[in-house]
């Protein structure tokens, strides 16, 4: 008694939280418009999955719980089709739309026609059989009389109702539509897939149709598949027009897509094509084009149908966003900053409305992974106004052994090192001081407020500059002479004269200035400080080692390697010295001459501590001492903070010299050092 007591409540709650996961699931599929967060839903559902768990003679197959079904299956039954699946009458012209249109006039004998105006989903197609309200069968559509059965694969997609919502259906209906992967999933899903280093899926159209033939259920349920109705088989209980019919469909709880507009005429037609073609790229899933349908069926019943396609139906298509083409070359572009890119060299080809020859490979990196090789059939892409780009070689046309493309080891503009800092994609030309592709951007850098700070050298006269060849490096600048200046447009002997006082004044700059109008890569002003503090002299610096680079503060093996790779340049050497001769005296950042009262000494900082820690490290190498990670037999002193912890406990192992931060002030005082 008392079981049975606990079931029918249990049973009671069950059919509750069925009424409201089916409920949400409308507002967010079906509306667009969550009630609540993921969270809340997550949680009615476990709630439903523990009851039934308990109690499971009062699991339902339409229960929300009851999408991913068991076993994975040998394969796929066929199911014939009760009305035949058609296909569409494609055009690429308006021409051949204004044919359509005038055809169906004359059919009509009419010339007001009123057409449902819809998205030409790029998914794959199904039809859907509900028997009293269920969801019976999903099926593919195969060559149009004959599918594969889906069902178990097509149950797992939360857009797709498994209960009617509402009243009024018939006990039999048909619902067709298009399984799409919308784009985020696509790239979510893909990015996850790099990550473990499994296979991508090729793109959205393909993902939907790989997804739906899995042969285990369970696998189809982690992909992000959706759902969009667009028509039914038969017309029972439904209005007597395609939009009205979609609205129902949405009452009765099927997604249908929020684009569909009812427009008139050849006209509303074009204007709705062009539209939703502005549109296309942020529309969140692709698109092939739009499909026109004579929207009253007492018309479309009039029109009929010709072979496999109706009369009263049209698909506009938008131009392809991929298409197949011949690499030539792999050319490489260097960029203002030194980056390089290699740039693919096509036989022209018509992608996505534009003709294109010359397309994005990124780097390196995609290059292997794509395994894309001049000589290659690949695959162009172009999605809005997004730059073209390979998206992937034809490995099986390959005809021919073909050579891989490789970075070449020196910049195709200036000669000077490419430099290829591990762990990051992309290659640098290292001649940014006299490499022509970044010489305005370099010029700019120098002549900035925190580097040089040379007043009325905007980025309009460096670009004049450089353009009528009277500078050609940054120690050009200090050539100049005033007629070559109040020569140039916008110019007059005014601003000559101070500009050339702007150059004077900077020419007894502080080192770290100097090293970072240089424009080194990663080398920004407190490292700059950091290095000419460290080194005291270009000299000094342009001898250090990448090793000795690493022991300056706030300078890791990254910024060491950049740094290092500068200065390795024969260019940038000669630049240095060009502005010296030209007269430039830099001056250094503080004295570092005689000894430091830490000379010789290696430091460990460890715990926290009230001051930020690289400040602490940088007074201890400004005193001299190395400040290192670890502790070992060499380690001088730790400085322990609070809650210091394994470093701690080494140190007091090992003997080393332990001091508080207290110790370390009095010490800082000591030294005449205030912070
Ligand atoms: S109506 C008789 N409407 O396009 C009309 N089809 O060749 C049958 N498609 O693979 C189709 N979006 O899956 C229709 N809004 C839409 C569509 C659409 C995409 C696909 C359909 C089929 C192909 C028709």
């Amino acid at each position: 008694m008392g079981q049975s007591r606990a079931q029918s409540k249990a049973q009671a709650r069950a059919h509750e939280l069925r009424r409201l996961i089916e409920f949400h699931n409308y507002r967010y599929y079906v509306l667009d418009d969550p009630e609540v967060p993921d969270a809340e839903y997550d949680r009615l559902l476990h709630e439903l999955e523990t009851l039934e768990k308990e109690f499971p003679v009062l699991v339902t197959p339409e229960s929300p719980t009851q999408r991913v079904g068991g076993t994975p299956m040998d394969g796929f039954d066929e199911i014939r089709h009760r009305v035949p699946m058609l296909s569409l009458a494609n055009a690429f012209e308006s021409g051949e739309v204004a044919d359509f249109h005038r055809r169906v006039c004359e059919g009509l004998e009419r010339d007001d026609i009123v057409f449902a105006a819809e998205p030409k989903l790029d998914g794959v197609a199904i039809s859907l059989t509900y028997r009293s309200g269920l969801l019976t069968t999903a099926a593919t559509r195969g060559d149009g009389e004959r599918g594969e059965d889906v069902t178990s694969n097509v149950r797992t997609i939360r857009a797709v109702p498994l209960k009617l919502r509402g009243d009024g259906w018939p006990e039999l209906l048909e619902v067709r539509g298009e399984i799409y992967m919308p784009r985020a999933g696509f790239e979510t899903f893909n990015r996850r897939a790099l990550e473990r280093d499994e296979k991508p899926l090729v793109n959205p159209r393909n993902g939907a149709a790989g997804s739906l033939r899995q042969l285990d259920p369970q696998m189809t349920a982690k992909r992000p598949l959706a759902f969009f109705a667009y028509s039914t088989a038969t017309r029972d209980h439904l209005p007597d027009s395609q939009f009205d019919t979609l609205t129902r469909l949405r009452e009765w709880g099927f997604p249908v897509n929020p684009e569909i507009r009812r427009v008139t005429g050849l006209e509303g037609c074009l204007q709705y094509h062009a539209d939703l073609g502005e549109r296309r790229a942020g529309l969140g899933y692709d698109i092939d084009g739009v499909v026109y349908k004579v929207d009253a069926f007492k018309q479309q019943d009039i029109l009929g149908f010709v072979s496999r396609a109706p009369r009263w139906a049209l698909a506009h298509k938008f131009p392809a966003e991929e298409e197949i083409t011949r690499l030539l070359a792999i050319d490489v572009q260097v960029g203002r900053t030194g980056a390089l890119t290699p740039v693919a060299r096509l036989e022209p080809v018509f992608v996505g409305g534009v003709t294109v020859t010359n397309a994005t490979l990124h780097n390196q990196g995609e290059i292997r992974r794509k395994d894309v090789r001049p000589g290659d059939w690949v695959v162009v892409r172009r999605a809005g106004d997004v730059i073209p780009e390979v998206a992937r070689a034809l490995h099986g046309r390959r005809e021919t052994e073909l050579a891989e493309f490789r970075m070449p080891l020196s910049c195709p503009e200036c000669g000077s090192a490419v430099e290829r800092v591990e762990g990051e994609a992309v290659s640098r030309c290292t001649g940014g001081l006299i490499c022509p592709a970044q010489i305005k951007h370099s010029i700019r850098h120098f002549a900035t407020r925190k580097a040089m700070d040379i007043e009325g050298l905007g980025d309009k006269l460096v670009d004049q500059l450089v353009e009528q060849g009277l500078i050609s490096t940054v120690a050009d600048l200090y050539h100049l002479d005033h007629d070559q200046i109040a020569s140039l447009a916008r110019m007059g002997g005014k601003s000559a004269e101070n500009l050339l006082l702007a150059l004077q004044k900077s020419k007894q700059p502080s080192l770290d200035r100097l090293l970072y109008a240089l424009g080194i890569r990663e080398v920004g002003e407190v490292t700059a400080h950091s290095l000419a503090a460290h080194f005291g002299t270009m000299e000094a610096l342009l001898q250090a080692s990448e090793e000795t680079l690493t022991e300056v503060s706030d300078v890791g093996p990254i910024v060491a390697s950049h740094v290092a790779a500068f200065f390795a340049q024969e260019n940038n050497r000669q630049v240095i010295q060009a502005l010296k001769d030209a007269g430039m005296d830099w001056q250094p950042v503080e004295d570092l001459g005689g000894e430091q009262p830490l000379d010789g000494e290696t430091w460990v900082l460890t715990g926290s501590l009230s001051m930020p820690r690289v400040q602490a490290k940088n007074i201890l190498v400004s005193l001299g001492a190395k400040v290192t990670g670890s502790v070992s037999g060499k380690t001088s002193v730790v400085l322990a903070g609070e809650a210091a912890g394994s470093k701690l406990k080494k140190a007091e192992k090992l003997g080393v010299r332990v001091i508080s931060e207290d110790e370390f002030h009095e010490f800082l005082d000591e030294q005449g050092i205030s912070l």
